[in-house]
């Protein structure tokens, strides 16, 4: 059996697909700035010594599928791996991001065969990532009008899809697009996450300026913010405000819901401060 390498291995979707495949008895390799050997998408010398003996490649770009620049490494990395013998690969791409679409042509012309995983925002966004400190702070500022939806989904079909695309050939050639089963305001889905948690959390909507202020403010590095806010810019318009069929399509069930996720995470303690 070939390994499977996970890139972004460490993070939100990779961490769960890698102990998925180890569950099912997949050989794997994590794919990480940080593992040995390296794997680092800034630096092209990096990317040939994980793909040895690997047969399937779950792709998932650093710092986001959508920035300049992406869809080239994204292209160069998938043309190395087919010629060095990957057969499969799947991609996580975002929804309603023109970059992502560059991405996504570059797999789907690469010769291998592709999956693409395209993702509304993630629900982990809350509990593992960069919204955790301002639900901790007990305000959520953000650049989204009070009345924008978003269809959140979970980051566990997200590995669900990735590990069925990876691991079955009925998903080669699909495009699966990602998202819950409900529409969500930002004040919705902090007020469910205010529920769960059983403490006061309020949305404040703010501008794109007011929003990126706020994050230098808390130190979060000048070309991260750029690249947020370059992001929300795009797709903060009610663009993603419709649900998709990928989770039905790929599995035969529904996704799962927001008030699940809240309900879980929060009897983790990650929201008690
Ligand atoms: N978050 C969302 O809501 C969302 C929605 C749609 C699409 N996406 C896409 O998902 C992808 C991942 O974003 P995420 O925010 O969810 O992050 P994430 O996967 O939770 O974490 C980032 C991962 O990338 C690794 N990494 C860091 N620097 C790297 C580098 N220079 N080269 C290679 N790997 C590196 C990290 O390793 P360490 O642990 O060692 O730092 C970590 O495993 C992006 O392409 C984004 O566009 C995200």
């Amino acid at each position: 059996m070939t390994t499977t390498l996970v890139l972004g291995g460490t993070g939100k979707t990779g961490r769960r697909i890698v102990e998925r495949l180890q569950t099912k008895g997949v050989p794997i390799r994590i794919g990480t700035p940080s593992e040995e050997p390296p794997f680092d998408w800034t630096d092209a010398a990096t990317w040939p010594a994980p793909l040895d003996g690997v047969g399937s490649v779950y792709v998932t770009y650093y710092p986001d599928v959508a920035v300049p620049g992406a869809a080239e490494a994204i292209e160069a990395f998938a043309d190395l791996a087919v010629a060095r013998g990957v057969r499969r690969l799947v991609l996580l791409t975002g929804r309603g991001e023109k970059g992502a679409l560059a991405s996504e042509q570059a797999l789907q012309q690469s010769g291998a065969d592709w999956t693409i995983v395209r993702s509304a925002f993630m629900a982990q966004n809350f509990n593992e990532s960069f919204f955790l400190e301002p639900i901790l702070a007990g305000e959520v500022a953000f650049p989204a009008d009070p009345d924008l939806a978003e269809p959140f989904i979970d980051a566990d079909d997200l590995a669900d899809v990735a590990v069925a695309a990876l691991t079955d050939d009925r998903h080669v050639g699909q495009l699966y697009e990602m998202t819950g089963p409900r529409l969500l305001t930002w004040a919705q889905a902090v007020a469910e996450i205010a529920a769960a948690a059983g403490r006061p959390i309020r949305y404040l909507p703010v501008s794109l300026e007011k929003y990126a202020s706020l994050l230098i403010e808390n130190q979060v590095p000048a070309d991260y913010v750029k690249m947020l806010t370059d992001v929300f810019t795009e797709v903060l318009d009610g663009r993603n405000a419709w649900l998709g069929d990928g989770v039905q399509r790929a599995l035969g069930r529904p996704p799962r819901d927001f008030a699940d996720f809240a309900r879980e995470a929060a009897a983790t303690g990650i929201w008690d401060g």
